[in-house]
């Protein structure tokens, strides 16, 4: 049985980037896709080995478990990518790759701010790393995952209507702005080294 994981701030903590009434519905979406994942199986192995191994489950069922699995593990990634903490300037290793990677902190931004106003439909926006340690802005469609397609997310940006139109309407430039307030990339730092050290 898949287990819920808590928020690690209140519902309010993030205000007035993210509203509460906003994270409030994440979180009940979040709880939804748990139940209706262990409704549809007895849940084993961590979920980003239910995506990397999806060929192994019956066909009637796939569709619905990568919706799910992607789900959850996306939701979480996306609350971990948040705080109240004030920890919005890039860290340790990973401000050195973006850095060297995109020349400056603003042109990383200038970059996913792009990236992310090219995503069709509902979706996220990731920060990946792949097999060499680099950092990829990419978006995915609906509830697919990064791990999917052999990529490690380590921050994700929520960009279904849910996550902004409540407090942003169609202010999408707004949310944008808004999420690189409450980011916590110590948080994400922290996932970046345990891949690359
Ligand atoms: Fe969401």
């Amino acid at each position: 049985m898949y287990q819920k994981k808590e928020l690690s701030y209140s519902l309010d903590a993030l205000e007035p980037w993210i509203s509460k009434p906003t994270l409030y519905y994440q979180n009940k979406f979040y709880r939804e896709a748990i139940r209706k994942l262990n409704q549809l199986l007895q849940v084993d192995r961590p979920l980003e080995q239910i995506v990397q191994n999806i060929d192994s489950y019956p066909i009637k069922i796939r569709g619905e478990l990568l919706f799910y699995s992607g789900r959850i593990l996306n939701h979480e990634l996306y609350f971990d990518s948040m705080s109240p903490n004030k920890k919005n300037r890039p860290v340790g290793m990973l401000a050195k790759a973006i850095q060297k990677q995109y020349g400056s902190y603003s042109q990383f931004l200038e970059e996913f701010k792009k990236v992310a106003h090219t995503l069709v439909g509902s979706g996220y926006t990731f920060v990946t790393v792949d097999n060499n340690h680099h950092l990829n802005i990419v978006n995915m469609p609906n509830e697919e995952t990064p791990y999917l397609y052999g990529f490690v997310p380590i921050m994700a940006f929520d960009l279904w209507e849910h996550s902004y139109f409540l407090t942003y309407q169609d202010r999408i430039n707004e949310y944008i702005d808004a999420f690189f307030e409450v980011i916590d990339y110590e948080k994400i730092n922290q996932r970046y080294e345990k891949i690359i050290l």
